[in-house]
């Protein structure tokens, strides 16, 4: 096939060009970053595997009524999604206390949270996307208030659909970021699911041993990094027995 046009790289991610428009490919890569990108490795294997979790994890959600982008998986690094108009917010869901809530606010991490907590951070690399408020969001135009009340309602039914379907498997999921964008049909815009849902952008830890299986282990050099990644993906089932 010919190589298609790039649109985009991103830290580990590359978007292409789709074969129809409207479309894009999402190739996924084994590069990750940590700490704003002062951090640089390789997992091999991280792209094949993020590739099929985030089909699997989408396909779920698509099924309980959850709008994505997600089309379908290409091969083992490709996907194909809608081409979206994305919010330029990451939104953050916490279960239980970790990362920067931990060290923002002195919780102890492994803390259970009285309530999920939804945070929204403005995506902007050069400023190292900064928290933001609701404020913020609506008085400069990133989204409307009926925007994030849409966001918010999806992002707490795809909390509590995943959370039960991770606990299901022996996962506790302790917090995860969310990404939403625009598509427009027959002049009406609808709110989907954009981006991955992958141990790199959720926190996930064993129910039994609380052992950390998500890329907390190379933000911390915990080692196993891809033993971890494909154990999510093996309780899920999409990964063949050892
Ligand atoms: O670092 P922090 O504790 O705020 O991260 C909360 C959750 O959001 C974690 O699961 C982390 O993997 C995810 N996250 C992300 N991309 C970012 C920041 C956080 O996927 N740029």
């Amino acid at each position: 096939m010919a190589r298609r046009r790039q649109l985009y790289e991103g830290k580990a991610k590359i978007l292409f060009e789709g074969p129809e428009p409207g479309t894009i490919v999402q190739y996924f890569k084994d590069d990750a970053t940590a700490f704003n990108a002062q951090k640089k490795g390789t997992i091999t294997g991280k792209g094949v595997l993020n590739n099929r979790i985030s089909e699997y994890l989408m396909t779920r959600l698509a099924e309980i009524g959850i709008p994505t982008h997600f089309i379908r998986r290409l091969n083992m690094r490709e996907q194909l999604v809608r081409e979206v108009e994305i919010i330029p917010l990451e939104v953050v869901v916490r279960n239980v206390a970790a990362g920067s809530l931990s060290t923002r606010l002195g919780i102890q991490e492994g803390t259970r949270l009285p309530r999920s907590i939804i945070e929204y951070y403005y995506k902007n690399d050069g400023l190292q996307d900064p928290m933001v408020s609701e404020e913020h969001i609506t008085a400069f135009g990133w989204a409307s208030t009926q925007d994030i009340d849409e966001i918010v309602q999806m992002t707490l039914r795809v909390n509590d659909f995943l959370s039960g379907l991770l606990l299901g498997v022996g996962i506790v999921l302790v917090d995860f970021k969310l990404e939403f964008g625009r598509i427009w049909e027959n002049d009406e815009m609808r709110l989907v699911l954009a981006d991955e849902i992958s141990p790199d952008n959720c926190r996930l830890w064993d129910a039994k041993t609380g052992e950390k299986m998500d890329k907390d282990r190379f933000r911390r050099d915990l080692g196993k990094v891809e033993e971890a990644y494909q154990e999510v993906a093996r309780r899920l089932g999409i990964l063949p027995e050892a």
